[in-house]
């Protein structure tokens, strides 16, 4: 028996055709722009540990909106970072409240060109820094946060969010809040469960961002790094209680995950690339060390090829006006 060579080469000689024979690709419309936005702010302020990105002022947040929107970004999602915090974080489901006030704002800005996305959760706006409300022991009273989230999201859906973020890891939380919508007539609101969030080291910067008072862990609630299957488990039970779309976070360190459970769901799957992933690339190009674009495009690659619908990143407006050309 003789075989022609086999030669994979071929398909690769010219940019043209290698473009026929690319599976994958990113495009603007696939990338969600996570913001943040503190109340009594008047000027943008920088993050240190996130070159690049700011916490915004109400004027500067709905410049940047515009920014995303104007670049072709799918969508905003919003963090509030409150002036005062209390035990059952107040601030969450206060109308007032500044995660409230700028989804208003950035709902009447950007609502018609993008998806404006709230994240539900109780850490911006606690003093101890966790997701939920405490119970007496000091552990996290998983039944009693979700009558805050169920108020929270009330409060996210009359604000005008079109799209909340429940980043909690409380169990029930999709159905309670699916639930209480569809009572008030919020049938249209849809819900992100991130359903595999774990707990991880690469969320360090975003406690920068959010002025997180957290001390201690989130590993009672957020699921264990060597856990797969436990991850894909969650985004089935999330699909189950009704989410619309289910999110697996970290994006890099999770690969395999994500690929697991966009086999196994049939609602999209999303990604979020965190703080910690956008950190590492932005150290190592400022010390010159690798190709900062080439680097960016390459994870967002990856990231959609492991089996994202679409992605958060921080750096969507900027690679979507790479990708546009
Ligand atoms: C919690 C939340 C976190 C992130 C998004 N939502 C932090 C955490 O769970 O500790 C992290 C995002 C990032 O690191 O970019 N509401």
């Amino acid at each position: 028996m003789s075989f022609p060579d086999v030669r994979m080469r071929r398909l690769r000689q010219s940019p043209a055709m290698r473009g026929l024979v690319r599976e994958t690709s990113v495009e603007p419309r696939q990338l969600v722009l996570p913001l943040f936005v503190r109340e009594g702010l008047t000027d943008a302020q920088p993050i240190g540990s996130m070159p690049g990105v700011a916490q915004h002022s109400l004027d500067s947040l709905r410049a940047v909106a515009t920014e995303a929107a104007e670049a072709g970004v799918g969508g905003v999602m919003l963090f509030g970072v409150p002036a005062v915090r209390d035990a059952r974080g107040s601030g969450a489901d206060d109308p007032k409240g500044i995660l409230n006030v700028a989804t208003e704002v950035l709902a009447a800005e950007v609502g018609d060109a993008l998806v404006v996305q709230t994240d539900l959760c109780l850490d911006e706006f606690t003093d101890h820094g966790h997701c939920g409300v405490l119970a007496a022991d000091g552990s996290v009273d998983n039944d009693a946060t979700l009558e805050r989230y169920t108020s929270m999201a009330l409060s996210q859906a009359r604000a005008g969010s079109q799209l909340l973020g429940l980043s909690g890891m409380m169990d029930g939380q999709v159905a309670v809040i699916r639930r209480a919508l569809d009572a008030e007539g919020f049938t249209d609101t849809l819900l992100l469960a991130y359903a595999a969030k774990y707990a991880s080291a690469f969320y360090g910067p975003f406690r920068e961002a959010v002025d997180s008072q957290l001390r201690g862990d989130r590993r009672t609630y957020q699921l264990d790094p060597g856990n797969r299957r436990e991850g894909v488990r969650e985004a089935v039970v999330d699909e189950q209680e009704g989410a619309d779309i289910v999110m697996v976070k970290p994006a890099m360190g999770f690969l395999d995950v994500l690929r697991e459970v966009r086999d196994t769901v049939q609602v999209p799957v999303w990604a979020y690339q965190v703080s910690g992933e956008y950190a590492m690339v932005e150290a190592a190009a400022a010390n010159g060390w690798i190709d900062r674009r080439a680097s960016i495009l390459e994870s967002l690659l990856s990231i959609r090829r492991a089996g994202a619908d679409a992605l958060l990143t921080y750096w969507a407006t900027e690679a979507a006006r790479w990708l546009r050309g």
